[in-house]
């Protein structure tokens, strides 16, 4: 299937053109950073009066790019949740217009499904079942057993902010621009990991459940003490990165064992971390596991994803391109 993929559910106006899932024969996204950087955070008003000025663009740019046409498409793939509702609506509204004027299928995709797909576009690599997927973006914090296409269970998420919402918020402390993820994995190359023993969140019993607002408070009040005046923003950086992957990795471990899975996929915005996909391989080498990271043009937010998850899921998330709405809500799992 050829899948024109439209991805609008927070601040990154993308659209792409993918074959079977696999292939990403165009890739476009235009970021928003420069409009939203100086509030310190995506001002959602903002975000979608800017989908409206940009998508109709990129939905050309990706076609173009391709060297297909409308009619050479078949089908329309868009997210339809969760995200920010008048975000959503610009790229839902544009692709019910765009399948029915030229009469094509329409697939409703759930944002996070995107994610889990992405490892697959570009790399050679076929998911085998059930893998778990380690899901961390600005959004969500979840670990999630893949048994199918149209089967994926949260086995674990965050108890409180996701960890690339950490990353965003401990950044702002360490006085460093948004969107902080990428600056402290940057930052962090030239500090050492272990400067500052931050707290790793462990729930009590079974639960695998994470947590990471605790992590940004230790930082918060480590910087008002005088050994936190006196320690370089990079020593911060790194001990406050540590952290994370400590948590993160800890419980994609204690999950892994708990079912035959045949391989882990790492995705989302903050699977772009270096210090995090170095500690996945190595934990994915040492447990003798199969792995894979998305392309890092495909760990953020991007439409190719949503195109793979459509072409993948299929007939199941077909909808009617006279009444699909966006969810700012939507559930996990749309198919129960
Ligand atoms: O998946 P995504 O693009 O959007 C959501 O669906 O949330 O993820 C964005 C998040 C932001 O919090 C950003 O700071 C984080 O991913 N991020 C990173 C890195 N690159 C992006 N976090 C840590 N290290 C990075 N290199
Ligand atoms: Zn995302």
């Amino acid at each position: 299937m050829l899948l024109l993929g439209i991805e609008t559910s927070c601040d990154d106006t993308a659209t792409a053109v993918v074959r079977d899932g696999r292939t990403a024969l165009s890739n476009v996204s235009t970021n928003q950073d420069a409009f939203h950087a100086k509030f310190g955070g995506i001002v959602p008003e903002i975000a979608s009066r800017q989908h409206l000025a940009l998508l109709s663009a990129a939905v050309q740019d990706a076609l173009e790019r391709a060297n297909v046409t409308l009619a050479d498409l078949d089908g329309i793939a868009v997210t339809a949740g969760p995200g920010l509702v008048g975000s959503l609506v610009v790229g839902v509204a544009s692709a019910k217009a765009i399948a029915y004027a030229a009469r094509k299928p329409l697939y409703a995709v759930n944002h996070l499904h995107g994610h889990i797909f992405a490892p697959f576009i570009d790399s050679g690599i076929e998911p085998t079942y059930p893998f778990l997927a380690l899901l961390v973006s600005g959004g969500h914090s979840q670990l999630v057993a893949v048994h199918g296409p149209t089967d994926l269970r949260i086995v674990a998420k965050t108890r409180d902010d996701a960890a690339g919402e950490a990353f965003d918020k401990t950044a702002r402390l360490l006085g460093l621009p948004f969107p902080g993820g990428p600056e402290i994995d940057r930052l962090a190359r030239a500090g050492d990991p272990k400067a500052i023993a931050f707290p790793r969140y462990r729930a009590t019993g079974d639960a695998l459940d994470m947590s990471f607002s605790g992590i940004k408070t230790a930082v918060k009040y480590f910087l008002d003490t005088d050994a936190g005046r006196a320690t370089s923003h990079a020593d911060i950086a790194a001990s406050f990165q540590a952290a994370v992957v400590d948590v993160l990795v800890d419980r994609l471990d204690r999950a892994s064992r708990r079912a035959p899975y045949t391989a882990a996929v790492l995705s989302g915005g903050v699977a772009a971390n270096s210090a995090l996909q170095t500690a996945f391989r190595a934990w994915a080498e040492q447990r003798g596991i199969a792995c894979a990271i998305p392309h890092m043009r495909f760990c953020t937010d991007n439409a190719a994803m949503i195109a793979a998850a459509a072409d993948r899921q299929g007939e199941i998330v077909r909808c009617d391109p006279r009444t699909l709405a966006a969810n700012p809500a939507l559930p996990f799992s749309t198919f129960t």
